[in-house]
């Protein structure tokens, strides 16, 4: 049994000081494969250089909605870049994360959609499926989807618990990926949204260093506890952990072309 953390930031400079050892003390915890995700191009290329290190981890690459610049001129910059990274580097399996931020920025809605949209671009030129960060952006995100082919399909990470958005994810063809807010005390719906998703179309993630799930929530998150998320699935489906561990992890090497 193995279990695959499809999304997390170890590039991140909470983990600059003892990146090594954490990355051991989670192989040696069970999960024998994780994604670093890229946001933007610093955090990119170093999720690059630390998938180069180890055999089991993978990159993406890319702008989150967060982190896009204020004119479209340095944009097109960054993506040529972002671009060069993803064809360049064998270890890059995804173009994220990507996608719609109106929670922590409404202002430049027009920028974030044409990066959203030449980033899905970007992926169908490479073959790559994309990572989706949305926030408060449900419509938007869904209406680019269905304008917009993605040929490789992808995953909506960290997947807000919104119905909606789930059925509508799943009809577009893409995995649902769940993270520490579905084993939180007061998450209102989670057992209803993790039964909404077939088996074949779930995935599981931390996101840390943020999202701890419960029984370590506030602490700093790291894959280890990707088994919380796990535990989760096969508690409200009245399945097995080895069950969830084996399904989440075929899913993740489907959809990021991961041939073990
Ligand atoms: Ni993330």
């Amino acid at each position: 049994m193995a279990l695959f953390d499809s999304h997390c930031h170890l590039n991140d400079e909470k983990f600059d000081n003892d990146r090594d050892v954490i990355i051991k003390e989670i192989y040696e915890a069970g999960v024998s494969n994780f994604i670093v995700v890229g946001y933007d191009l610093e955090s990119s290329k170093k999720a690059i250089s630390i998938a180069q290190k180890y055999d089991f981890i993978y990159a993406t690459v890319g702008i989150s909605p967060n982190d896009i610049p204020h004119s479209e001129e340095e944009l097109w910059k960054l993506l040529v870049e972002i671009g060069d990274l993803a064809k360049n580097c064998g270890k890059v399996v995804a173009i994220g994360e990507i996608g719609l931020d109106y929670y922590w920025n409404s202002d430049n809605k027009d920028i974030q959609k044409s990066a959203f949209i030449k980033q899905i671009e970007l992926a169908n030129n490479l073959d790559l499926p994309i990572v989706i960060h949305t926030r408060d952006a449900v419509m938007d995100t869904v209406q680019i989807l269905k304008d917009n082919n993605v040929k490789c399909k992808g995953v909506f990470h960290c997947c807000p618990q919104n119905r909606e958005l789930i059925k509508e994810g799943l009809k577009l063809g893409f995995y649902i990926s769940f993270a520490g807010p579905i084993t939180f005390k007061n998450s209102k719906n989670a057992d209803e949204v993790i039964n909404l998703v077939p088996n074949d179309k779930i995935l599981i993630e931390t996101d840390s260093p943020y999202l701890a799930p419960e029984p370590v929530r506030g602490t700093r998150n790291t894959s280890v506890n990707v088994k919380f998320i796990a535990e989760k699935i096969a508690n409200t489906k009245g399945l097995s952990f080895e069950e969830v561990a084996n399904f989440t992890e075929e899913n993740a090497n489907m959809i990021f072309k991961i041939n073990k």
